[in-house]
């Protein structure tokens, strides 16, 4: 069984999932420390929420490891949410299946979990970016009611 929840604590399985995920969603970017992922769980501007399927094959051999009946972290998003002078606004940004568990729904329970954090802290609006090679995450961002907005998207790399 699936269940999604909102992180609360920092524990050993969530901050080895969470490197090990990361791993899975960029090449560029560097693994976060035990202490960095710490700080995604405490700060009030970002909102950890983990998949936990107990039907995925655990152990060393698939390096998921589980804590309690719930089996082990088999996805992740982080939702950030802040306020700013037009309102309360929240981004999804993150998110990631683990090969194995994927094409089973984990991902789009994961947003819908996410959407819904946006809603209880009040956004207005929740956004996201994902590029366009990103095929099945596009899809699965406008199953969950995402849509593509008109607007131009900078970033500033220094360099
Ligand atoms: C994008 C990503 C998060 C999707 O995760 P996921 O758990 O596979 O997502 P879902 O299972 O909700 O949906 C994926 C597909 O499986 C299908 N699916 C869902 N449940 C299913 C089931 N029980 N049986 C068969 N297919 C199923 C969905 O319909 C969807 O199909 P589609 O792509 O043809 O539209 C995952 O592929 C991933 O981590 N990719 C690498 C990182 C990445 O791209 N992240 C997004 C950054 S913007």
């Amino acid at each position: 069984m699936l269940t999604v929840s909102v992180v609360q604590d920092v524990t050993d399985d969530v901050v080895h999932a969470v490197q090990r995920l990361v791993r899975q969603l960029s090449t560029s970017a560097a693994v976060p420390t035990d202490a960095q992922v710490a700080e995604i769980i405490r700060s009030p501007a970002t909102t950890l929420v983990v998949a936990r399927d107990d039907e995925v094959g655990t152990g060393p051999a698939d390096g998921l490891s589980a804590r309690g009946p719930e089996g082990p972290v088999v996805g992740m998003v982080t939702l950030v949410a802040f306020r700013i002078p037009t309102g309360v606004r929240a981004w999804v940004e993150d998110v990631v299946v683990d090969d194995a568990a994927r094409r089973r729904g984990v991902g789009e329970a994961l947003v819908r979990a996410a959407v819904e954090v946006a809603t209880t802290r009040g956004a207005r609006t929740v956004d996201l970016t994902s590029r366009p090679s990103r095929r099945e995450a596009n899809r699965l961002y406008e199953r969950a009611g995402f849509e593509a907005r008109e607007t131009n998207v900078y970033r500033y790399t220094g360099h």
